[in-house]
Parts: C-alpha cells; sequence; structure tokens
C-alpha cells in the first residue's frame, strides 16, 4: 500500500490504538533506509561524529534497519541559483542521489552553531532540496530529527534546530524531536576541543533524536 494512502486510511491512529510498538508496523524484511546529514564543513568533526551516534541509535531499533551518514565537510556546491540549474558538482554527485534513488524512510540532519544560526554549508543544502519538490514532493512523509552542535551551552542548538525544521516543512516530511530529554531534537555541546563524546547530556540527546527518528521511519515505512 501506498504510504500516503496508508497515512489517510487512518490505520497509523489504529495501530496506536492496538499498541503496536515501535516495531509494529513496518514489514520485518523491509529495509527501512535512515540517512544522517553532516552541514559542518569540518568533515569528521563533532556534527559529523553527533550524527553519526544519532544514526547507531537509529539502527539498534531494528535489524532491518540501515543507515549512511553524508557528510557535506569538503564538498564543494552552491545555494540555490536564479535559474534552478546546476552545472553537475558535489551535492549531485554525492547527496540527491542517496535522496531520490528511492528517498529514505528518514533523515537526521546535524549542523554547527554559526553565529545562533544553521552553517551556510547547511543553508545551501536546505536550499538545493527545493530540486526534491517538483513534479512531485519526493521526501513527503519522510521522518526528519535534527541536531545542533555549538560551542557553548546556550549557544543557539535549539534555534538552528528550529530553523531546519521550518524549513522541512516545506516538504511535507514528519518532523520528529527526540525522546525525553531531546523532545526538540538534539542539543550537543562542544565545550572540551572537538571531543564532543565527552558531553554526557548531548550524546544522550543523539541518541535520543535517533531512537525516535527510526520509532517513526518504522512506523511510516
Ligand atoms: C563562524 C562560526 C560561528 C560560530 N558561532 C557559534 C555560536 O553562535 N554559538 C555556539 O555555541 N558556537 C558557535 N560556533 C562554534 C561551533 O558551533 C562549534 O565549534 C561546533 O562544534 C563546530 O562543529 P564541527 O566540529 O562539526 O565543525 C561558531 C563557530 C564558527 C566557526
Amino acid at each position: 500500500m501506498d504510504r500516503r494512502i496508508f497515512l489517510n486510511s487512518g490505520l497509523v491512529a489504529g495501530a496506536a490504538a492496538f499498541g503496536m510498538g515501535s516495531q509494529g508496523l513496518a514489514a520485518e524484511n523491509k529495509k527501512i533506509r535512515i540517512l544522517g546529514i553532516s552541514c559542518s564543513p569540518r568533515k569528521g568533526m563533532t556534527t559529523a561524529t553527533s550524527v553519526e551516534v544519532a544514526l547507531n541509535a537509529a539502527k539498534e531499533m531494528g535489524s532491518n534497519i540501515q543507515t549512511e551518514l553524508i557528510d557535506l565537510g569538503g564538498m564543494i556546491f552552491s545555494g540555490w541559483n536564479g535559474t534552478g540549474k546546476f552545472k553537475e558538482d558535489d551535492f549531485d554527485q554525492f547527496v540527491l542521489s542517496k535522496l531520490r534513488d528511492p528517498a529514505p524512510d528518514g533523515l537526521i540532519i546535524g549542523s554547527p552553531v554559526y553565529f545562533r544560526n544553521a552553517s551556510s554549508l547547511c543553508m545551501s543544502f536546505l536550499e538545493r532540496l527545493a530540486t526534491l519538490r517538483k513534479p512531485k514532493l519526493l521526501l513527503a512523509d519522510v521522518a526528519v530529527g535534527v541536531l545542533s552542535v555549538g560551542a557553548y551551552r546556550n549557544g543557539g542548538q535549539e534555534m538552528v534546530i528550529q530553523q531546519i525544521q521550518t524549513a522541512m516543512l516545506c516538504h511535507e516530511v514528519m518532523i520528529v524531536g527526540g525522546k525525553p530529554g531531546a523532545h526538540q531534537g538534539a542539543t550537543l555541546w562542544n565545550s572540551d576541543s572537538d571531543n564532543i563524546m565527552k558531553d554526557d547530556f548531548g550524546i544522550k540527546t543523539a541518541k535520543q533524536l535517533g531512537t525516535r527518528v527510526a520509532e517513526a521511519a518504522l512506523h511510516l515505512g
């Protein structure tokens, strides 16, 4: 059954009413694909590690869950331009194909906080996703969770999360937060020389986010 028809049919509510658990809806042999996107220009640093932590937690939610990290660090691509036509760049080559062939069941997007906003790389990524809106909304009903990493404890992480969530609503995705402690999304604090694993609280929120995205993807997938 098509995912959209399924959602409209009210079966989701019905399944919830019957107390079906986190793995109750997707057929157990159906592969559920969850992609993580790290939007820091610094490849493999704190944002990438945090997204990876979330993906690993997501994977633990089912043997049929496959995860993959797309680290935008080092990639070169622009945001939207006036024409919507682009010379083939890293976005087309390394990102777009993973998002539409077929669309993933879940997405975990992470950005560093840059002056209380998402990174420009993240904004370019979000703008280029416009390609996936026509002729039909390819990301509709995809479970999306967001995380953000800042160097300050209250450096703007929640604002960045909200910024990304707001942009993704234009795709009719299903925005989710995390399990308790991470209800808005995961908030991480890089207070110790880029060793994000030392941020116990933040790492827990990343895990809680991954768990919730997987739960939602299993329901929707
Ligand atoms: C241009 C710039 C602006 C930043 N602005 C903020 C900020 O407003 N709040 C904050 O908490 N951290 C800020 N930071 C720190 C980064 O968010 C932090 O170091 C983060 O861990 C970087 O992610 P990465 O390790 O994945 O590159 C800023 C860093 C840069 C380079």
